[in-house]
């Protein structure tokens, strides 16, 4: 890897573009797309006998972490807990040492999730660490290192660090799936397809979104505040969506899970708090629509982000539509990962501000 931006603006922006290629060689690393199967790993986790999983990080890889949760819970029927490392350390919640925990870090050097990590290790589990930096703190400190090969990441907002932490849990969650039982031959191979066509998927949606999404940037450069809602695996990129357009563009987001609307957030609807939907046409879809149109209903003004079959089956008026391809539930979430990216991404630049290096944010947060 050459560190330097190459014919990008920004490192952030040259990270969005590697994301085909990273993801490729991350998912390569678990899954043998020859055999259609995940490969056995030299060092594992016996996801057979563990009787949980507990799971902790920081920031944008403790949203790929609640996207895991999903995952382990559907489809190796394995419970997870999951928390901010910041509460996870100082809980002094019951711990089993019949369970395994899983900690998720691009630098391997934060402060909380290594603190989460040693507590674990203490109570007597079992150790996973889904790290990028390999030489790393937490990297040293596990049981089973699971890397992401994204590369070095070098924009403080994180891009292909997240997309490739959800590489690695997918296919953790399919392994586990499999040695659990919860998963017949034919799902199995039937995901690994599905995962196998991610790089070209993700390579095709940037290619297409990106004119409709430097337009909106504009737009969403004037707001004061903006909403995301999203439900299922849509609901931690809709958290991942506010955390990013807050990061870089200083612009107030809030992320909340759809059907949590009418319990507060719609108070604050009106025509100045644009509302970021993420919906792809799944199990879903009927519901998160519903919310749409809650918010439709009260003068807010909508981007919907859906796929060919959500864009055929809504005709709510919308400030914009972004129109991903019909995906399995596998890939969605890093498909949905890449407009939401742009968004923070086109609207930052529009703003002037330091993307690579927005003001009080480190890359890694060493101390507490
Ligand atoms: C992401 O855009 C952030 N800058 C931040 O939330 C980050 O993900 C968090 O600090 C965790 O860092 P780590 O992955 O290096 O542990």
């Amino acid at each position: 890897y050459m560190i330097d931006k190459g014919n990008h603006r920004h490192f952030m922006e040259k990270e969005i573009h590697e994301q085909s290629e990273v993801v490729s060689h991350t998912l390569s690393h678990y899954i043998d797309f020859i055999e259609n199967k995940v490969r056995k790993p030299a060092e594992e986790i016996d996801f057979s006998s563990v009787s949980s999983l507990a799971i902790s990080a920081c920031g944008t890889a403790y949203l790929a972490g609640l996207v895991g949760k999903y995952w382990f819970e559907r489809l190796a029927r394995l419970p997870v807990e999951i928390d901010v490392a910041s509460e996870f350390r100082y809980r002094e919640m019951p711990l089993s040492p019949t369970s395994a925990a899983l900690f998720i870090s691009q630098s391997g050097e934060t402060a909380d999730t290594l603190a989460s990590l040693r507590y674990c290790k203490d109570a007597g589990l079992k150790i996973g660490a889904i790290v990028n930096a390999p030489e790393s703190t937490i990297a040293r400190e596990a049981d089973v290192v699971f890397p992401t090969l994204a590369g070095p990441e070098i924009g403080v907002a994180s891009t292909k660090a997240f997309t490739c932490q959800l590489a690695v849990l997918a296919s953790l969650a399919i392994q586990a799936g499999h040695a659990r039982g919860t998963l017949s031959a034919e799902d199995e191979g039937a995901l690994v397809r599905n995962l196998a066509e991610t790089p070209r998927l993700i390579a095709n949606v940037l290619n297409t979104i990106q004119p409709s999404i430097e337009l909106l940037a504009r737009e969403l450069s004037k707001c004061r505040d903006v909403l995301y809602l999203g439900r299922g695996t849509s609901y931690p990129l809709a958290l991942e969506g506010a955390l990013k357009l807050k990061e870089i563009s200083y612009i107030h987001a809030e992320g909340y899970a759809a059907g949590e609307l009418k319990h507060g957030p719609i108070a604050l609807i009106d025509e100045n708090m644009p509302v970021i939907v993420i919906a792809p046409f799944d199990r879903f879809f009927e519901k998160t629509v519903s919310n749409m149109q809650e918010v439709a209903a009260r003068g807010g003004r909508i981007i919907f982000i859906t796929d060919e079959r959500g864009a055929a089956a809504t005709k709510l008026e919308t400030m914009a539509t972004i129109v991903l391809p019909a995906v399995d539930e596998i890939i969605a979430p890093v498909l949905y990962a890449l407009p939401i990216q742009l968004i923070a991404y086109h609207t930052a630049v529009f703003m002037g501000t330091d993307v690579d290096q927005p003001r009080n944010l480190a890359k890694s947060v060493t101390v507490e």
